[in-house]
């Protein structure tokens, strides 16, 4: 690869640092997301996607999701922990005055009593109607998170597979590593759907692995045309 015009060593090295970092941030969102605020909860990866996809087992709740996702910085950790226990025991009346404080400086200044669009977080009565069960991420949401992932991520892995596939590794290699991405997209997605309506844990490891063998093959692609590109012996048209 060493061998292509300047122009265009430039403008793929570019492309793939882009994308690398882009996968990077991804990763950090997903963290942050999805992964810690289980940690806290005291649940292990697995369980915290189950509990993402599947709705957890007793039931998540509207406040719970909104904790970990759309309203997570609006509170402290701490917080978040003791109001997302009370809420895993059940919500209960007699653990409230525990969380009403914090529900009052954190949540009420947005969340007043005559809030309109937004629920009311001012009395008991108005926080039970958030701490109802959820049954995990809707049938809508998964069909438009699954279709942009997938067109978007595809249109990206055949620009980073078309630049990789110019690259002087073994044919093998260059069909492994341009397809096993399609594959864990396949498997990756398509396991947030098992893991909503068949056994969660097991899909749940299906999602990770999958996440892991696409974050391997991204990464060995971006790596790979980036030495040829720029560290790797010259060849001569002789060599090749
Ligand atoms: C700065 C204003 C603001 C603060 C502070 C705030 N929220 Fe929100 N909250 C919103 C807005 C706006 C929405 C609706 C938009 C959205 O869903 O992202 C919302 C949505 C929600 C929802 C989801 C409602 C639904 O129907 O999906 C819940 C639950 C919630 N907040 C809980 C809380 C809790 C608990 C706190 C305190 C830790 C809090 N919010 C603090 C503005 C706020």
């Amino acid at each position: 690869m060493r061998n292509l015009p300047m122009a265009f060593r430039a403008l793929f090295s570019s492309f793939l640092i882009l994308i690398g970092v882009g996968y990077l941030m991804a990763l950090t969102y997903m963290y942050v997301v999805v992964i810690q605020p289980h940690r806290q909860m005291g649940e292990g990866l697995v369980a915290g996607i189950s509990d993402q996809y599947h709705g957890s087992a007793n039931g998540k709740t509207l406040i719970e999701s909104a904790l970990m996702g759309p309203m997570a910085d609006k509170i402290s950790v701490a917080d978040r922990t003791i109001v997302l226990q009370w809420v895993h025991d059940g919500a209960t009346a007699g653990g409230y005055p525990q969380v009403a404080p914090i529900f009052a400086t954190d949540c009420a200044g947005c969340h007043m009593a005559d809030a309109q669009s937004i629920p009311p977080l001012t009395s008991f009565g108005a926080v039970q109607k958030v701490a109802r069960a959820d049954t995990g991420t809707s049938l809508a949401d998964l069909a438009e998170v699954s279709h942009i992932h997938l067109f978007g991520i595809s249109i990206i892995f055949l620009l980073t597979g078309a630049i990789f596939a110019l690259s002087e590794t073994p044919i093998w290699v260059r069909v492994f590593l341009v397809v096993v991405p399609y594959l864990t997209i396949l498997m990756d997605i398509g396991s947030w759907w098992f893991t909503k309506y068949l056994d969660p844990a097991f899909f749940a490891y299906v999602v990770v692995v999958g996440g892991a063998c696409m974050g391997l093959a991204l990464a060995a692609q971006i790596l790979i045309a980036l030495w040829e590109m720029w560290m790797a012996p010259l060849r001569t048209a002789s060599s090749r």
